[in-house]
């Protein structure tokens, strides 16, 4: 899309590898990760990387059809920096040995966790680094280098790794054995600073570019057809939708479908956000009859799901098809979902809970895709919509899942219980403001459960729904913890839902994490 210049991160597999994309991108320099198997001589020929990263990985170089780079790499002239299995990877590709540890079966000590540094010379990479004596650095690796490759030296030694920074400067190629892009490397950015500067970064990807380029980059894939684009209100639609109209205006018309499983006034909100202030062609769909009607009757989670995502399809088309000459479908896909789709171990994971989105329909509508945010990680596709005038209020949203309330509210659903649980819920999340606390979290919300409590009021006896409410910390959704509210908040919210909320006469705080909870109830 882009006429950036890129950095490579070839990806061994390591847990951390998108940590160094997040380090590389806040010092606005534009990277790409890429499965080690995927990067092809073809592949380093169409990116033609400034620089390229070997992150750390599992497995041990000591072994037979272990991962490796294609030997090409070694041959672009570019700055090469290589993380813990990377260094090793560098060490073995290019003449030296590594020993097995512990884990491969090599018998020597593996190492992992806080360690020191010492300096063993300077280096322009370490520019900045030991001014207050040893540095600490993270270490996390079975094997080690045993013998340094022809060219390389050493630059810095910790007890347990003779090894800890080697470099061979007359090729730019730099290899560590430790992990600077985790939080435990407290001085790690500096190290991807230097290396950015010695590789000729100019540190340029900004937001403010990068609307530029997209904006070049959906004109030349739209030209003159249309685009529809399924808002739901998030951020990451709303972006998408708002760039494209930046680019091509009324060519692109969006479609909200409100499926009566939206929070209160949930709906009207972001008509009105889209309305009032961008004036794009907007379809707003009240199709609460129909979800609502199918999923009578219905408790079992997957179904509601299921039918959900059906009826989402059906009632998309039906709007696309009164749309003429709409070729295109934009959808807010982001760079973390680009690199879950071509993970690393590549093998089926468990489908804990079939996530519905509009997966499925370009197929089957024969439409093409519009992404303008692939490239993009969740706080950068905030950034942009602040770059394009987002009010704040939006851009900084909770999360809402596609199936809405429907996972709020285990078991069956009902139009009464909806109505419930929108109040209790308006009440939680209106105390988060008050107190000063939406911004710290997550997402928070309440569900209805499927039981009803015995209470008393005043002199009477109450039989009526309890709630959980739930709120979590987290940053991209796929480990949680629970928010920690004081008793004072939780004792406040419960009595005001209960006297504010009609039907609810019980209040629970939901303590669970990811895992082993899930952040919704369904
Ligand atoms: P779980 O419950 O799986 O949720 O821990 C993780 C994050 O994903 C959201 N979520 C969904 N988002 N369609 C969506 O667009 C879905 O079907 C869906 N299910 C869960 C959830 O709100 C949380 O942010």
């Amino acid at each position: 899309m882009s006429s950036h210049d890129t950095l490579l991160i070839v990806d061994f597999g390591s847990q951390v590898t998108q940590l160094i994309a997040r380090r590389l991108r806040e010092l606005n320099v534009y990277c790409e990760i890429h499965p080690y198997q995927n990067v092809t001589d073809a592949v380093l020929a169409e990116i033609a990387p400034k620089a390229v990263i070997f992150s750390g990985g599992p497995d041990s170089v000591t072994r037979a059809g272990s991962p490796r780079p294609p030997a090409k790499v070694y041959e672009l002239g570019v700055p090469i920096l290589g993380i813990c299995y990377g260094q090793q990877v560098m060490m073995q590709d290019l003449g030296g040995r590594v020993e097995g540890g512990k884990i491969s079966g090599g018998g020597g000590t593996a190492e992992f966790g806080r360690a020191y540094v010492t300096p063993a010379g300077p280096l322009p990479l370490l520019d900045g680094w030991f001014s207050d004596g040893d540095e600490q650095v993270w270490m996390s690796h079975g094997d080690h280098v045993a013998a340094l490759a022809p060219g390389f030296e050493v630059y810095g030694t910790s007890p347990n790794a003779p090894y800890a920074i080697t470099a061979d400067p007359a090729r730019n190629f730099y290899a560590v054995q430790f992990h600077p892009e985790v939080h435990h490397t407290p001085r790690g950015a500096k190290l991807y600073e230097n290396f950015v500067r010695m590789a000729g970064f100019a540190g340029d990807w900004t937001m403010a570019g990068y609307r530029e380029q997209a904006i070049a980059a959906i004109r030349a894939q739209v030209g003159d057809k249309r685009v529809i684009c399924g808002l739901s209100g998030g951020v990451d639609s709303s972006v998408a939708a708002i760039l494209i109209h930046e680019a091509i205006g009324d060519q692109l018309t969006c479609v909200f479908v409100d499926h009566g499983l939206l929070r209160k006034n949930e709906a009207e909100e972001v008509v009105a956000m889209f309305r009032d202030n961008y004036n794009i062609p907007l379809i707003a769909a009240d199709e609460s009859e129909l979800f609502l009607g199918e999923l009578d009757g219905q408790s079992d989670p997957e179904t509601k799901r299921k039918i959900i995502g059906r009826l989402f399809i059906d009632v998309f088309q039906k709007y696309a098809g009164e749309i003429e000459g709409a070729e295109f479908l934009a959808q807010g896909t982001l760079y973390p979902d680009v690199i879950e789709s071509v993970s690393f171990s590549g093998g089926p994971s468990v489908t804990i809970k079939s996530h519905h989105n509009v997966g499925g329909l370009p197929e089957k509508m024969g439409l093409k895709l519009v992404e303008p945010l692939r490239e993009l990680f969740k706080d950068e596709v905030r950034a942009l919509g602040r770059e394009l005038g987002l009010p704040q209020s939006f851009i900084g949203r909770h999360p809402f899942p596609g199936p809405g309330l429907a996972i709020r509210c285990p078991g069956e659903i009902t139009r009464p219980k909806l109505e419930i649980l929108r109040e209790a819920d308006a009440v939680f999340i209106d105390q988060i403001r008050k107190h000063g606390l939406y911004d710290e979290i997550w997402q928070a919300y309440a569900a209805i459960l499927p039981v009803r409590t015995v209470g008393v009021m005043g002199d009477g006896r109450t039989y009526d729904y309890a709630c959980a409410l739930r709120a979590v910390t987290s940053v991209d959704g796929m480990t949680a913890d629970y928010y920690p509210f004081s008793h004072d908040f939780l004792g406040e919210t419960a009595t005001r839902i209960i006297n504010e909320v009609a039907g609810i006469n019980r209040v629970t705080y939901d303590i669970t994490s990811k895992p082993p909870g899930t952040i919704e109830w369904e």
